[in-house]
Order: C-alpha cells, then sequence, then structure tokens
C-alpha cells in the first residue's frame, strides 16, 4: 500500500485535518503555484463527476502540473475486460499521483493497495468522499470561525450519500451534535450511529425537515438515485424534501445551509439569493482545500 495515500477521512487526524485547512487557505489567498512543475496527475474517473474532477483539475494546473486520464470509463479497455488492478498498475507507470472515483465502495484503498504511486479518493461508491469532507470542514470553519461544538443538521439520503459518511466521522474531533433528518428508507447506516455512540456524540433522528431553528450548519443532500437497486423505490422518496426560502425565516443569524451538489430538487432556487446559501461558495473551495490536499500527499507541504 502506498502510505502517503488519502482514502479515507479516518486517515487523518484532528491536527492534520487543521494543518490542512491552514494550508488550503493559504492557497485560497495565493492560488498559483509553480510547485507540481513536472509531475503528472492522472484523474481516473469510473463514475460522472463535474465539480470533483475540475476542481481537481483546476487545482493541478493552478500548481504548474499537467493532467492525463478519462471522465467516460467505456472509452477505457476496463470496457474490454481490463481490470482495476491491471488499471492502476499501468497508470501508476505514468502518473505521480492517481485520483480516482469509482463506483464501488472499497475501490479506493484496493487500488492504493496494488499502487506504487499515492491514490487519493475522489468518491467510492456510498462509502466515503474525504476531499469533499475537507471542503466540507473549510466551508464549515471558514462560515462558523470555529469547527468545535456545532450543531450539525443532515438532510435527505443519508444511507447512500457518501458526503455525509466521512462528514460525520470528521466532525467527531470537535464535540457536534447531530440531527438526522431523513427518512425511514434513507437513514444514517448503524454503523455510523454506533460509531457515535461509542465516541460519545449526540445525536436524534426525526423524519420531518422542519424545526431547524438550532442549527449551525444545514447539509442538504441528494437522493442518490444511481445508488437503488429498484427504481420504483427511488421514485418513492425522491421528493421527500425541498428545502424553500422561507424556512430560512427562523434560522440561526450564523446558519449557512451547504450542500455538495448536484442537487436536483433538494434547495429551491430561491433559497439560491438567501445570505446564507453557502453551497456555490462551498464548491469553490474545493479548489484550495484539494491544491492543499495534493501537496500533502505529494510531500510537498
Ligand atoms: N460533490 C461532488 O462530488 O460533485 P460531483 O459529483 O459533480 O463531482
Amino acid at each position: 500500500m502506498n502510505q502517503s495515500s488519502f482514502v479515507c477521512i479516518s486517515d487523518y487526524s484532528k491536527e492534520k485535518i487543521l494543518r490542512i485547512l491552514a494550508k488550503a487557505a493559504e492557497f485560497e489567498a495565493t492560488p498559483n503555484r509553480n510547485l507540481l512543475e513536472n509531475k503528472v496527475v492522472a484523474t481516473l474517473f469510473f463514475e460522472p463527476s463535474t465539480r470533483t474532477r475540475l476542481s481537481f483539475e483546476t487545482a493541478v494546473n493552478r500548481l504548474g502540473g499537467r493532467v492525463i486520464g478519462f471522465t467516460d470509463s467505456a472509452t477505457t479497455s476496463s470496457s474490454k475486460g481490463e481490470t482495476l488492478k491491471d488499471t492502476i498498475s499501468m497508470v501508476s507507470n505514468y502518473a505521480d499521483l492517481i485520483i480516482m472515483r469509482h463506483p464501488l465502495d472499497g475501490a479506493a484503498k484496493y487500488a492504493s493497495e496494488v499502487s506504487s504511486v499515492p491514490v487519493i479518493n475522489a468518491g467510492d461508491g456510498s462509502n466515503q468522499h474525504p476531499t469533499q469532507t475537507m471542503l466540507d470542514l473549510y466551508s464549515i470553519q471558514k462560515t462558523q470561525g470555529t469547527l468545535e461544538n456545532l450543531n450539525i443538521f443532515m438532510v435527505g439520503d443519508l444511507k447512500y450519500g457518501r458526503t455525509v459518511h466521512s462528514l460525520l466521522i470528521a466532525m467527531s474531533h470537535f464535540n457536534p451534535s447531530f440531527t438526522f433528518i431523513s427518512p425511514d428508507e434513507l437513514k444514517m447506516p448503524e454503523e455510523y450511529k454506533q460509531f457515535c455512540y461509542e465516541k460519545g456524540i449526540k445525536y436524534t433522528e426525526v423524519s420531518e425537515l422542519k424545526d431547524i431553528s438550532q442549527a449551525d450548519i444545514l447539509y442538504m443532500t441528494r437522493v442518490q438515485r444511481e445508488r437503488f437497486l429498484d427504481i420504483m423505490e427511488y421514485e418513492k422518496v425522491k421528493n421527500i424534501y425541498t428545502l424553500k426560502n422561507k424556512m430560512l425565516d427562523k434560522s440561526k443569524p450564523n446558519l449557512r445551509v451547504l450542500h455538495p451538489l448536484p442537487r436536483v430538487n433538494e434547495i429551491d432556487t430561491d433559497v439560491d439569493e438567501n445570505e446564507k446559501a453557502y453551497y456555490f461558495q462551498q464548491a469553490r473551495n474545493g479548489v484550495f482545500t484539494r491544491q492543499a490536499i495534493i501537496c500533502d500527499v505529494l510531500g510537498l507541504i
């Protein structure tokens, strides 16, 4: 296994998280630096992406590196039956770093075990999305002034949403209180609730998006259509929650609405102009946090 890979948010201690966030702030102040001169970064996206891939590629370009890769595995030799192991071994020959998104839980960890260069997990199935979590933490710290003692409301698809799984683990360093808002079919998996229990983290579960008056962060998520085995089950829950501007009237002044995006219909567009809507700035923060992560993984900071 390549020791410097970043496949799981629990690879990072609290101190390391804070160090990376401080570096991200430096990159936000000065994004263009020649730290990746002569480095080649491979972006292997076996699943669709807009923000993650483009922000990673922007990060590499702003650091003076070069990008190779694919956005559709159907155009690669995977479609001829090449195994993930062989694909990763091959790409290790060409690039200094592999950034990979894959539909299977655990694929990034497996890739890191067979790769001779570091691997960054850009999302594996419904398991984890650790670099999204780092930009979420950066966004929370920036808007709240702290990561400590916050009320985090997570809304929507808490079963398949990999971003909430990684965020829950990362926030465990900072004494959070969670409110999980989901329908029965999409509840936070037991293993994460067990994790909260073992860490002494308070959480409550509700099924209605009604009282958000105590939230510091309202973390909306999309129902993950691509993870459902039965599309009729998706149809039952796809419109379960929609945040409307009016619902923010009685919220705390410091509340910020986050969403990893893409959104489908979980947030009405009339929320976009509300000063508490932060999801587009959140996506922008992805460039700086990913610059910091890439440099850390390559031992450049
Ligand atoms: N947040 C996120 O992962 O977005 P993309 O699927 O567009 O990369």
